[in-house]
């Protein structure tokens, strides 16, 4: 908020931001805030689809001042297309060849200043250079349950639909920290209020719907339970290699590192150690199952 007012104070353009965190705490939704702030356009674009230099070249130039220009995915932008938006981050220029081989030249074009935001699940992979011409980097973290009971009443009102004090705490308690999730278990649960019940979100119904959509009391899932007993049964605790845990479950090993993993690691049922993934006692517990301590 500060940065925001004291750019627009100033009348310049908001020094460029980075946004990383888990999948679903809102990194897109704040880079739409970030603009609406500042009273600027956003243009949304993501990694993997600027191909060339000359796609970030159409999309720098189509930009007025001030504006947000939102590249989500950004650890996934094309090595070559990374280098052109260095100098157009730092200096506001692109420079493009033109022609090939001996008639190629190179052009410096001007280009109006901008704010970029960047999001990504992947701080790591991203790239050192790139990292450090970001002025603004903010790491976003799972929300507590009061935060969520906030966003699930917000997002029943918007829906106009009556929920229960006790069943708004019990959806963000089992929400794994997530908006995404709490807003979604929110409209699956409604379904069974309109269709069970007389509309009305009881403790009652939250705990059925909940119940059949196999999220247990503390929101872990049944990949997640699979994920943690696939550790304890077949690899007697860990520690255990990522992708030898992704084949036993025909999960993609990204998918559960970016999706499943921070969470689990957050909550301490999964550690994360150089020979391997170790489910935790608190892991053994969960799934009731006797826990004999680590042998490592
Ligand atoms: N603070 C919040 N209050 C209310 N709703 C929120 C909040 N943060 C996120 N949401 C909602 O949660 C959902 C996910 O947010 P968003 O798409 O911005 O997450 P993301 O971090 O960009 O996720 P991904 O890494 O998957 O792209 C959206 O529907 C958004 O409206
Ligand atoms: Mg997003």
């Amino acid at each position: 908020m500060i940065a925001v007012q004291a750019a627009k104070k100033r009348e310049e353009s908001l020094d460029h931001v980075l946004l990383y965190g888990p999948p679903g705490l809102g990194k897109t939704t704040l880079a739409s805030v970030i603009a609406h702030e500042l009273g600027v356009s956003i243009k949304v674009c993501s990694g993997p689809t600027i191909e060339r230099t000359g796609d970030l070249a159409a999309i720098l130039s189509s930009l007025e001042p001030g504006d947000v220009l939102f590249i989500d995915e950004i650890h996934r932008l094309p090595r070559i297309v990374e280098e052109i938006l260095y100098s157009s981050m730092e200096d506001f220029v692109i420079d493009i060849v033109v022609g090939k081989d001996t008639g190629a030249k190179s052009i410096r074009v001007d280009l109006p200043p901008f704010t970029l935001v960047g999001a990504t699940t992947r701080f790591g992979d991203l790239s050192g250079p790139l990292r450090e011409r970001f002025g603004i980097v903010h790491r976003l973290d799972f929300y507590e349950v009061d935060d969520l009971e906030t966003i699930c009443k917000r997002t029943a009102g918007i829906y106009d639909c009556p929920i229960e004090l006790h069943a708004v705490s019990e959806l963000a308690k089992r929400s794994r920290g997530t908006p995404r999730i709490v807003n979604r278990l929110f409209r699956r649960v409604r379904d069974f209020a309109d269709i069970l019940g007389d509309g009305t979100i009881t403790l009652d119904i939250t705990k059925k719907a909940l119940g059949k959509l196999k999220i247990d009391d503390c929101g872990l899932d049944r990949k997640d339970r699979e994920y943690l007993g696939t550790i304890i049964e077949k690899y007697r605790g860990g520690p255990v290699g990522l992708e030898t845990i992704a084949t036993s479950i025909s999960e993609d090993p990204q998918t559960l590192e970016d999706v499943y993993e921070p969470f689990l690691i957050q909550q301490g049922y999964l550690s994360r150690t150089p020979r391997g993934r170790v489910a935790t006692e608190k892991a053994y517990k969960h799934l009731k199952k006797s826990y004999q301590g680590s042998l490592f």
